[in-house]
């Protein structure tokens, strides 16, 4: 009797709800990528952003404004693919939420033809009526208020956002208005550790924090960070390996045994039967080059 395939049951945002009622700290990571995505699952990581940072930390674009729909659609189709448990959100590229209009029709394409089951939107009160008219066609979101990167344009540089008064006010009038336009979680990005504390206790919804301390219901962030695949480390990451490192070794002995000839080596190579060979070649036993034969020791008697 063959083996039946294991059944993984998909995630929820109705399960989302369940860990944060339960207290359970919900650990969130980006993933681009199907083999990624298949690792994050094997965590036991409940929720993956296929996030806009793709832009820059997946194809080298200097800011998630030039990411576009297709791009995205892409890599969501490839997470999905890789991760058959955690619940999938797909970010909303720049300009793809400008109107409720725009918002539901490249939503319902995440859901849809790519098979994630919520998106990400950037912006509180400004993005309100964009959220609402997604909750109520079925579509999950995922807020986004702080550090929003598609606004690099207007924000200038990335910087903490609300230690000044008003700023603070501002965000938790933005926190509210994501809420109470039915979003089932919210990513509080580089707020300071205070103000993403007190914006989680006045929540219902998750916060899912980056670089806002740990008072948030959760923490997300950008895979490359986590696992050390850059470079360069943002100062509220915590680089958990040396992925760079592991790699570049990996390729620098690949490359020093492919140049010294060294491999592939016999446990690398298939061999076919000798006989098969000469006869394509129309040759006899006598005119083989010792070297067809390696993989069988020289100094066996043929
Ligand atoms: O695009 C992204 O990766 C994000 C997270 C940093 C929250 O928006």
């Amino acid at each position: 009797m063959s083996a039946q395939p294991e059944t993984v049951r998909r995630l929820t945002v109705v399960d989302i709800a369940r860990l944060h009622a339960d207290g359970v700290r919900i650990a969130t990571v980006t993933a681009y990528d199907y083999p990624t995505a298949q690792l994050v699952d094997e965590a036991g990581i409940p929720l993956i952003l296929v996030g806009d940072s793709l832009g820059q930390v997946m194809l080298g674009y200097d800011t998630t404004v030039r990411v576009t729909m297709d791009e995205m659609l892409h890599h969501t189709r490839a997470v999905v693919r890789g991760a058959r448990r955690a619940l999938v959100v797909a970010d909303m590229p720049f300009l793809s939420y400008a109107s409720p209009e725009d918002a539901l029709e490249n939503a319902g394409r995440f859901l849809r033809d790519a098979g994630a089951q919520a998106v990400k939107v950037e912006g509180g009160v400004r993005s309100a009526r964009a959220i609402e008219a997604l909750v109520k066609a079925g579509i999950p979101v995922m807020g986004h208020i702080g550090l929003t990167p598609q606004s690099i344009n207007t924000l200038g540089r990335t910087r903490v956002q609300g230690k000044g008064r008003e700023q603070a006010r501002a965000l938790l009038a933005d926190a509210l208005a994501v809420q109470e336009a039915g979003a089932f979680s919210i990513v509080l990005e580089l707020l300071p550790g205070q103000l993403a504390g007190a914006v989680t206790e006045r929540l219902r919804i998750p916060t899912i924090g980056i670089g806002s301390g740990a008072g948030c219901s959760g923490q997300i962030q950008v895979i490359t960070d986590l696992i050390g695949l850059g470079t360069w480390t943002p100062r509220h990451a915590r680089r958990y390996a040396d992925v760079h490192g592991v790699i570049l070794e990996a390729l620098r002995g690949y490359r020093a045994d492919t140049e010294a000839g060294t491999f592939p080596g016999e446990a690398e190579t298939v061999l076919m039967e000798p006989s098969v060979l000469d006869e394509v070649l129309g040759r006899g036993m006598d005119d083989r080059a010792p070297a067809q034969l390696s993989g069988i020791p020289l100094d066996r008697d043929l």
